[in-house]
C-alpha cells in the first residue's frame, strides 16, 4: 500500500502554513507536530503502534484570526483524509438533525474518493489505451457505415461484429485501415469529428430528499437498494460528442473498469482509521451555559456525550464497512468568548490534551495579512482590476492607513479579526470596482490620501460606519 501519512517535517509543514497565515505560530507548531506524529507513529513497531493515540488538539482564539485557514492549509499538506464538521451542526442521538457519527461517515467518504482518485491516477496510461482502441473501432465503423450504430454492445469475433443475438452486423475495418485512423486521431485531427457514443446517466438525485435528517443509515441502505436495481445502475443514454469529449469520457469510463473498488474500498477503511483527520470548528458552541439544566443547553451538553465514545475510540458503521477512530486525529477550534474550555463536559476536556492560543491580530499584523500570503487581498483585487486591463497598485502608506482604519474600526466595534480587512477594501475600492470598465487610465495608484479621503467620512459617520466596515 501507498504511504499513508506525508512525511513532512514539522519545519516544513510550519514554512508551507506560513505562506498563507501570518503570525501564530504556537497553533502552526501544534498542528504540524500532530501531523508529523502521524508519520512517526507508523514507523513504529506494530505492537506499540497500537498504543500511540492522537494528542487531540483544541484551538482557542477569538474569531477571524486563522483558525479556519489553518485547518484548511492543513488539509492539503496532510495527504489525509481529512474534513471539517461544525460541531454546532450536530444534534443529539435520537433528535432531528445530523447525529455526530455521520462525521465519520463522510470521512470515510473522503478517504473512498481520495483511493479511488489514485488508483485511477494508476490505471490511466491502460485505461487510455483501451478508450482509444474504443474510439478508433468506432471511427472505423462510422467512416465504413457513414454512421456509428450500437456497435458499443456487438462483440468482435475475428474480423466481424456480432450483436448479442448472435448475427453478424458487420466487418471489422481492416489493419490498414484501422492504423490509419490510430494515427489521425493521435495527430489530432480527428478531434472535431462526431461521434455517437452511449454514455452512462449520471447517479440519481432523488435520495438527496433525506439528507441531514438523522435518517443517514436509511439514505445510504436506500441508495445501495436503488442503485441494485436493474435500469438504475447501467442506465444509458446516446449521445453524439466530438471526438475529444469523447475520448475523456471513454477514458473515465475505462478508468472505472479498471479501479478495483473493493481494493478501493479496503484501504480507504484503513487510510479513515490509519490517518484521518476531523477538524471539530466551533466546538465551543456545544459548550452549554453553566448551571442550565433544560432547553437547548441539554441537548448541546448531549451533542458532547455524543462526541465522547468517537474522540475516544469507538466503532463506526458506515456504507464502506466498520471504522475504527481510535487513532483519528481531531482538531478542535473554538472562539470560547462566553464559554471556556473548563465548560466543556470534564471527558471530552481529557481528550483534548493540548491547547493553544491564538493570537488577535492588531495593525501590523494586518499589514502582514493584506501584503504577504499567496492570496492577499490586495493581490486578489489586483486580479481582479487586471481583467479590465487596470493595474492597481497599493503605496506602503496605503496599506498601513488600510491596516489601521481595520486595527480601530476592531477596537471601537466589535472586534471580528482579519474578516474586517474584507469590509474595509470593500468600502475602499467601491468605487473603482463600479467604474473599472469604463476606465481609460491603465494605472491606479491608491495612496494614504485616498485610503483617508474614502475612509474618515464612513469612520467619523457612527451609523454609517456600523454597518459598511
Ligand atoms: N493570521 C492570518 N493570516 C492570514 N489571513 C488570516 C489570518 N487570520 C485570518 N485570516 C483571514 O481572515 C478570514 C477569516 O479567518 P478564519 O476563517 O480562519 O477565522 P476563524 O479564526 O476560523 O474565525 P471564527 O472563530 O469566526 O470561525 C480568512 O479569509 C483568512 O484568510
Ligand atoms: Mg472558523
Amino acid at each position: 500500500m501507498s504511504q499513508l501519512v506525508a512525511n513532512y517535517t514539522p519545519r516544513e509543514i510550519v514554512s508551507e502554513l506560513d505562506r498563507y497565515i501570518v503570525g501564530q505560530n504556537r497553533a502552526k507548531r501544534a498542528v504540524a507536530i500532530a501531523l508529523r506524529n502521524r508519520w512517526r507513529r507508523q514507523q513504529v513497531s506494530d505492537e506499540l503502534r497500537e498504543e500511540i493515540v492522537p494528542k487531540n488538539i483544541i484551538m482557542i482564539g477569538p474569531t477571524g484570526v486563522g483558525k479556519t485557514e489553518i485547518a484548511r492549509r492543513l488539509s492539503r499538506l496532510a495527504q489525509a483524509p481529512f474534513i471539517k464538521v461544525e460541531a454546532s451542526k450536530f444534534t443529539e442521538v435520537g433528535y432531528v438533525g445530523r447525529d455526530v457519527e455521520s462525521m465519520i461517515r463522510d470521512l470515510a467518504e473522503v478517504a473512498v474518493q481520495m483511493l479511488r482518485a489514485e488508483q485511477v491516477e494508476r490505471v490511466q496510461v491502460r485505461a487510455k489505451e483501451h478508450a482509444e482502441e474504443r474510439l478508433v473501432d468506432l471511427l472505423a465503423k462510422k467512416h465504413r457505415d457513414g454512421s456509428a450504430d450500437d456497435r458499443e454492445q456487438h462483440q468482435i469475433v475475428g474480423p466481424f461484429f456480432v450483436s448479442p443475438q448472435g448475427e453478424v452486423s458487420g466487418q471489422r475495418a481492416d489493419e490498414d485501415e484501422v492504423n490509419a485512423i490510430r494515427a489521425k486521431l493521435r495527430s489530432g485531427q480527428l478531434d472535431q469529428e462526431n461521434i455517437e457514443l452511449d454514455v452512462a446517466e449520471g447517479a440519481t438525485p432523488l435520495v438527496s430528499v433525506f439528507g441531514g435528517h438523522g435518517l443517514e443509515e436509511m439514505e445510504i441502505q436506500l441508495k445501495d437498494m436503488l442503485s441494485n436495481l436493474p435500469g438504475f445502475k447501467n442506465k444509458k443514454k446516446r449521445r453524439k460528442l466530438k471526438v475529444k469529449d469523447a475520448r475523456r469520457m471513454l477514458e473515465e469510463e475505462e478508468a472505472q473498469k479498471l479501479v478495483d473498488m473493493d481494493q478501493v474500498t479496503r484501504d480507504a477503511i484503513t487510510r479513515t482509521e490509519q490517518s484521518g483527520i476531523v477538524f471539530l470548528d466551533e466546538i465551543d458552541k456545544v459548550v452549554g451555559r453553566p448551571g442550565a439544566h433544560t432547553g437547548p443547553d441539554v441537548s448541546r451538553e448531549g451533542v458532547q456525550r455524543d462526541l465522547l465514545p468517537i474522540v475516544e475510540g469507538s466503532t463506526v458503521n458506515t456504507k464502506y464497512g466498520t471504522v475504527k477512530t481510535d487513532h483519528i486525529l481531531f482538531i478542535a477550534a473554538g472562539a470560547f468568548h462566553v464559554a471556556k474550555v473548563s465548560d466543556l463536559v470534564p471527558e471530552l476536556q481529557g481528550r483534548f490534551p493540548i491547547r493553544v492560543e491564538l493570537d488577535s491580530l492588531g495593525k501590523d499584523d494586518f499589514i502582514r495579512i493584506l501584503t504577504e500570503p499567496k492570496n492577499a487581498l490586495t493581490r486578489q483585487y489586483q486580479a481582479l482590476m487586471s481583467t479590465e486591463g487596470i493595474t492597481l497598485q497599493f503605496t506602503e502608506r496605503a496599506i498601513d492607513e488600510i491596516a489601521g482604519y481595520a486595527a480601530s474600526a476592531n477596537n471601537r466595534a466589535e472586534n471580528i479579526g482579519a474578516r474586517r480587512l474584507h469590509t474595509v477594501m470593500e468600502a475602499l475600492l467601491e468605487e473603482l470596482s463600479f467604474g473599472a470598465s469604463e476606465r481609460s487610465d491603465a494605472i491606479v495608484t491608491i495612496d494614504a490620501d485616498d485610503v483617508r479621503k474614502t475612509l474618515e467620512p464612513i469612520v467619523n459617520d457612527e451609523d454609517l460606519a456600523k454597518y459598511i466596515l
